[in-house]
Formats: C-alpha cells, sequence, structure tokens
C-alpha cells in the first residue's frame, strides 16, 4: 500500500519525506490556499517545490471546469514535472479530459469521487488513480469505508488499472481499514501518519528497557 500526504505544507512533506514512508502528495485548491500559495506563476513554482522534496507522483489540480480549459491547464501542470499527476474533477468534461490525458500519457487522478457508478466511469475513461473521500461521506452518514469496498471488489473483477488512492482519511483507523480493504493507496494529513507509530504498551515497553539498562550500568560501575 503507498503512502501519499495529503498537503501543501513544505515542512509537513519534508517530514514525511524524511521519515522514509512517503510514496507521494495530494493536493486540491483549498490545501493550496491555506499555505496562501495564489497566482499561476506562484501555484506552478510550490508545485516544483513538492516534486523537489518527495520522489512519488504528486497530484495537482486543475481549476477549469470545461473540457478545453482543463486540458490547457492540465497539460500546463504536467510540463512541470514527470512527476506530476493532473487531478481532475469527476464532472462530464472532466471524464473526457480524463480521456484525452490517458491517451497522451499523462498520469492523472480523478478527485471528488463519491460513488461506485463515479468510479467506474473514471476507470473506463483511463484514470491513473481514482479519489473515493471517505471522511466527507463519512460526514453525511455514509459509509464511506463502504465505498472502498466496493470500487477495490469492481476494479479487481475487471481487472482495471486505475489504482483506488482512499482519501479524505481522517484518522488512523480509516488508514487501518483502508489498508485491510485493499486500497492501493491512502492519502492523509501528517498527523494520520504519525499516529500510526503510537501504543501505550511501546512507550512504557520503551521506558522499562531504557530503565533496567540505566540500572544494569550503574551496577556494573558500582
Ligand atoms: C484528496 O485528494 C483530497 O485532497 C482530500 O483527501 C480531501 O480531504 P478532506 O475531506 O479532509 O478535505
Amino acid at each position: 500500500m503507498k503512502f501519499f500526504i495529503d498537503t501543501a505544507n513544505l515542512n509537513d512533506i519534508q517530514e514525511a519525506q524524511n521519515l522514509g514512508v512517503l510514496d507521494g502528495v495530494t493536493t486540491n485548491p483549498s490545501l493550496m490556499a491555506k499555505e496562501g500559495i495564489t497566482g499561476r506563476t506562484n501555484v506552478m513554482a510550490h508545485y516544483a517545490k513538492i516534486c523537489d522534496i518527495v520522489d512519488g507522483d504528486v497530484s495537482a489540480e486543475v481549476i477549469a471546469t470545461d473540457y478545453e480549459g482543463i486540458i490547457r491547464e492540465g497539460e500546463e501542470l504536467a510540463d512541470i514535472h514527470p512527476r506530476i499527476v493532473v487531478k481532475v474533477p469527476m464532472i462530464k468534461d472532466g471524464v473526457r479530459a480524463l480521456k484525452y490525458f490517458s491517451q497522451q500519457g499523462i498520469k492523472t487522478n480523478c478527485t471528488l469521487v463519491f460513488s461506485a457508478g463515479q468510479a467506474l466511469l473514471a476507470a473506463k475513461a483511463g484514470a491513473t488513480y481514482v479519489s473515493p473521500f471517505i471522511g466527507r461521506l463519512d460526514d453525511v452518514s455514509t459509509d464511506g469505508l463502504q465505498l472502498i469496498e466496493q470500487i477495490v471488489h469492481i476494479y479487481d473483477t475487471y481487472k482495471f488499472n486505475t489504482q483506488v488512492l482512499a482519501a479524505s482519511i481522517r484518522h488512523t483507523m480509516h488508514l487501518i481499514k483502508c489498508a485491510e480493504l485493499g486500497a492501493d493507496v491512502a492519502t492523509c494529513p501528517l498527523n494520520v501518519i504519525l499516529g500510526l507509530l503510537k501504543h501505550p504498551l511501546t512507550d512504557s515497553g520503551l521506558q522499562k528497557f531504557l530503565a533496567d539498562h540505566q540500572k544494569a550500568q550503574e551496577a556494573a560501575n558500582a
């Protein structure tokens, strides 16, 4: 399972990269705005900085919602770096654009996916990744993890190459369940990745090991 970090914050990206478990980055216009990145030139420069930090795929989202605009923006984004993945919303012109990009060999991430039908369309159009938003479904009392299970089943049945990129992950249980269900990728904030580290028995066990070691050293030196 690949781990992507879902942020445009360079420090968080660097910290996850330093941990040695990072496979890529996803961003969206809200995350870019949160970092105060505005204007085409700054946005493009920021994506280039992200690509310099990580070794894996970096999703960069288009703002346009019409076919020609999506193609124009997507091609500009793809030119920034070979590891840029053009993130395209699940709308009619987006599906057409996914098909175009797949024919051009440009990697894509179909975003804002909330149903199995949408995921099926994305795969048919040749998307590299599909992003079902688990947390936002949970927010409206719908089981986001059930959607992951459904999509994984459909893609396995028909041997689609599109990778299931579980998105809108809010906590470690989401991440672990996605791993159990066979999602290819999970994208989440840094605190969720770091949350996997934590267990009280690890902390107390380590304290005991270090205390015993210290006692033995003191006894040997006495
Ligand atoms: C996915 O690519 C999105 O950027 C993201 O996971 C959305 O998460 P949110 O629902 O926490 O905003």
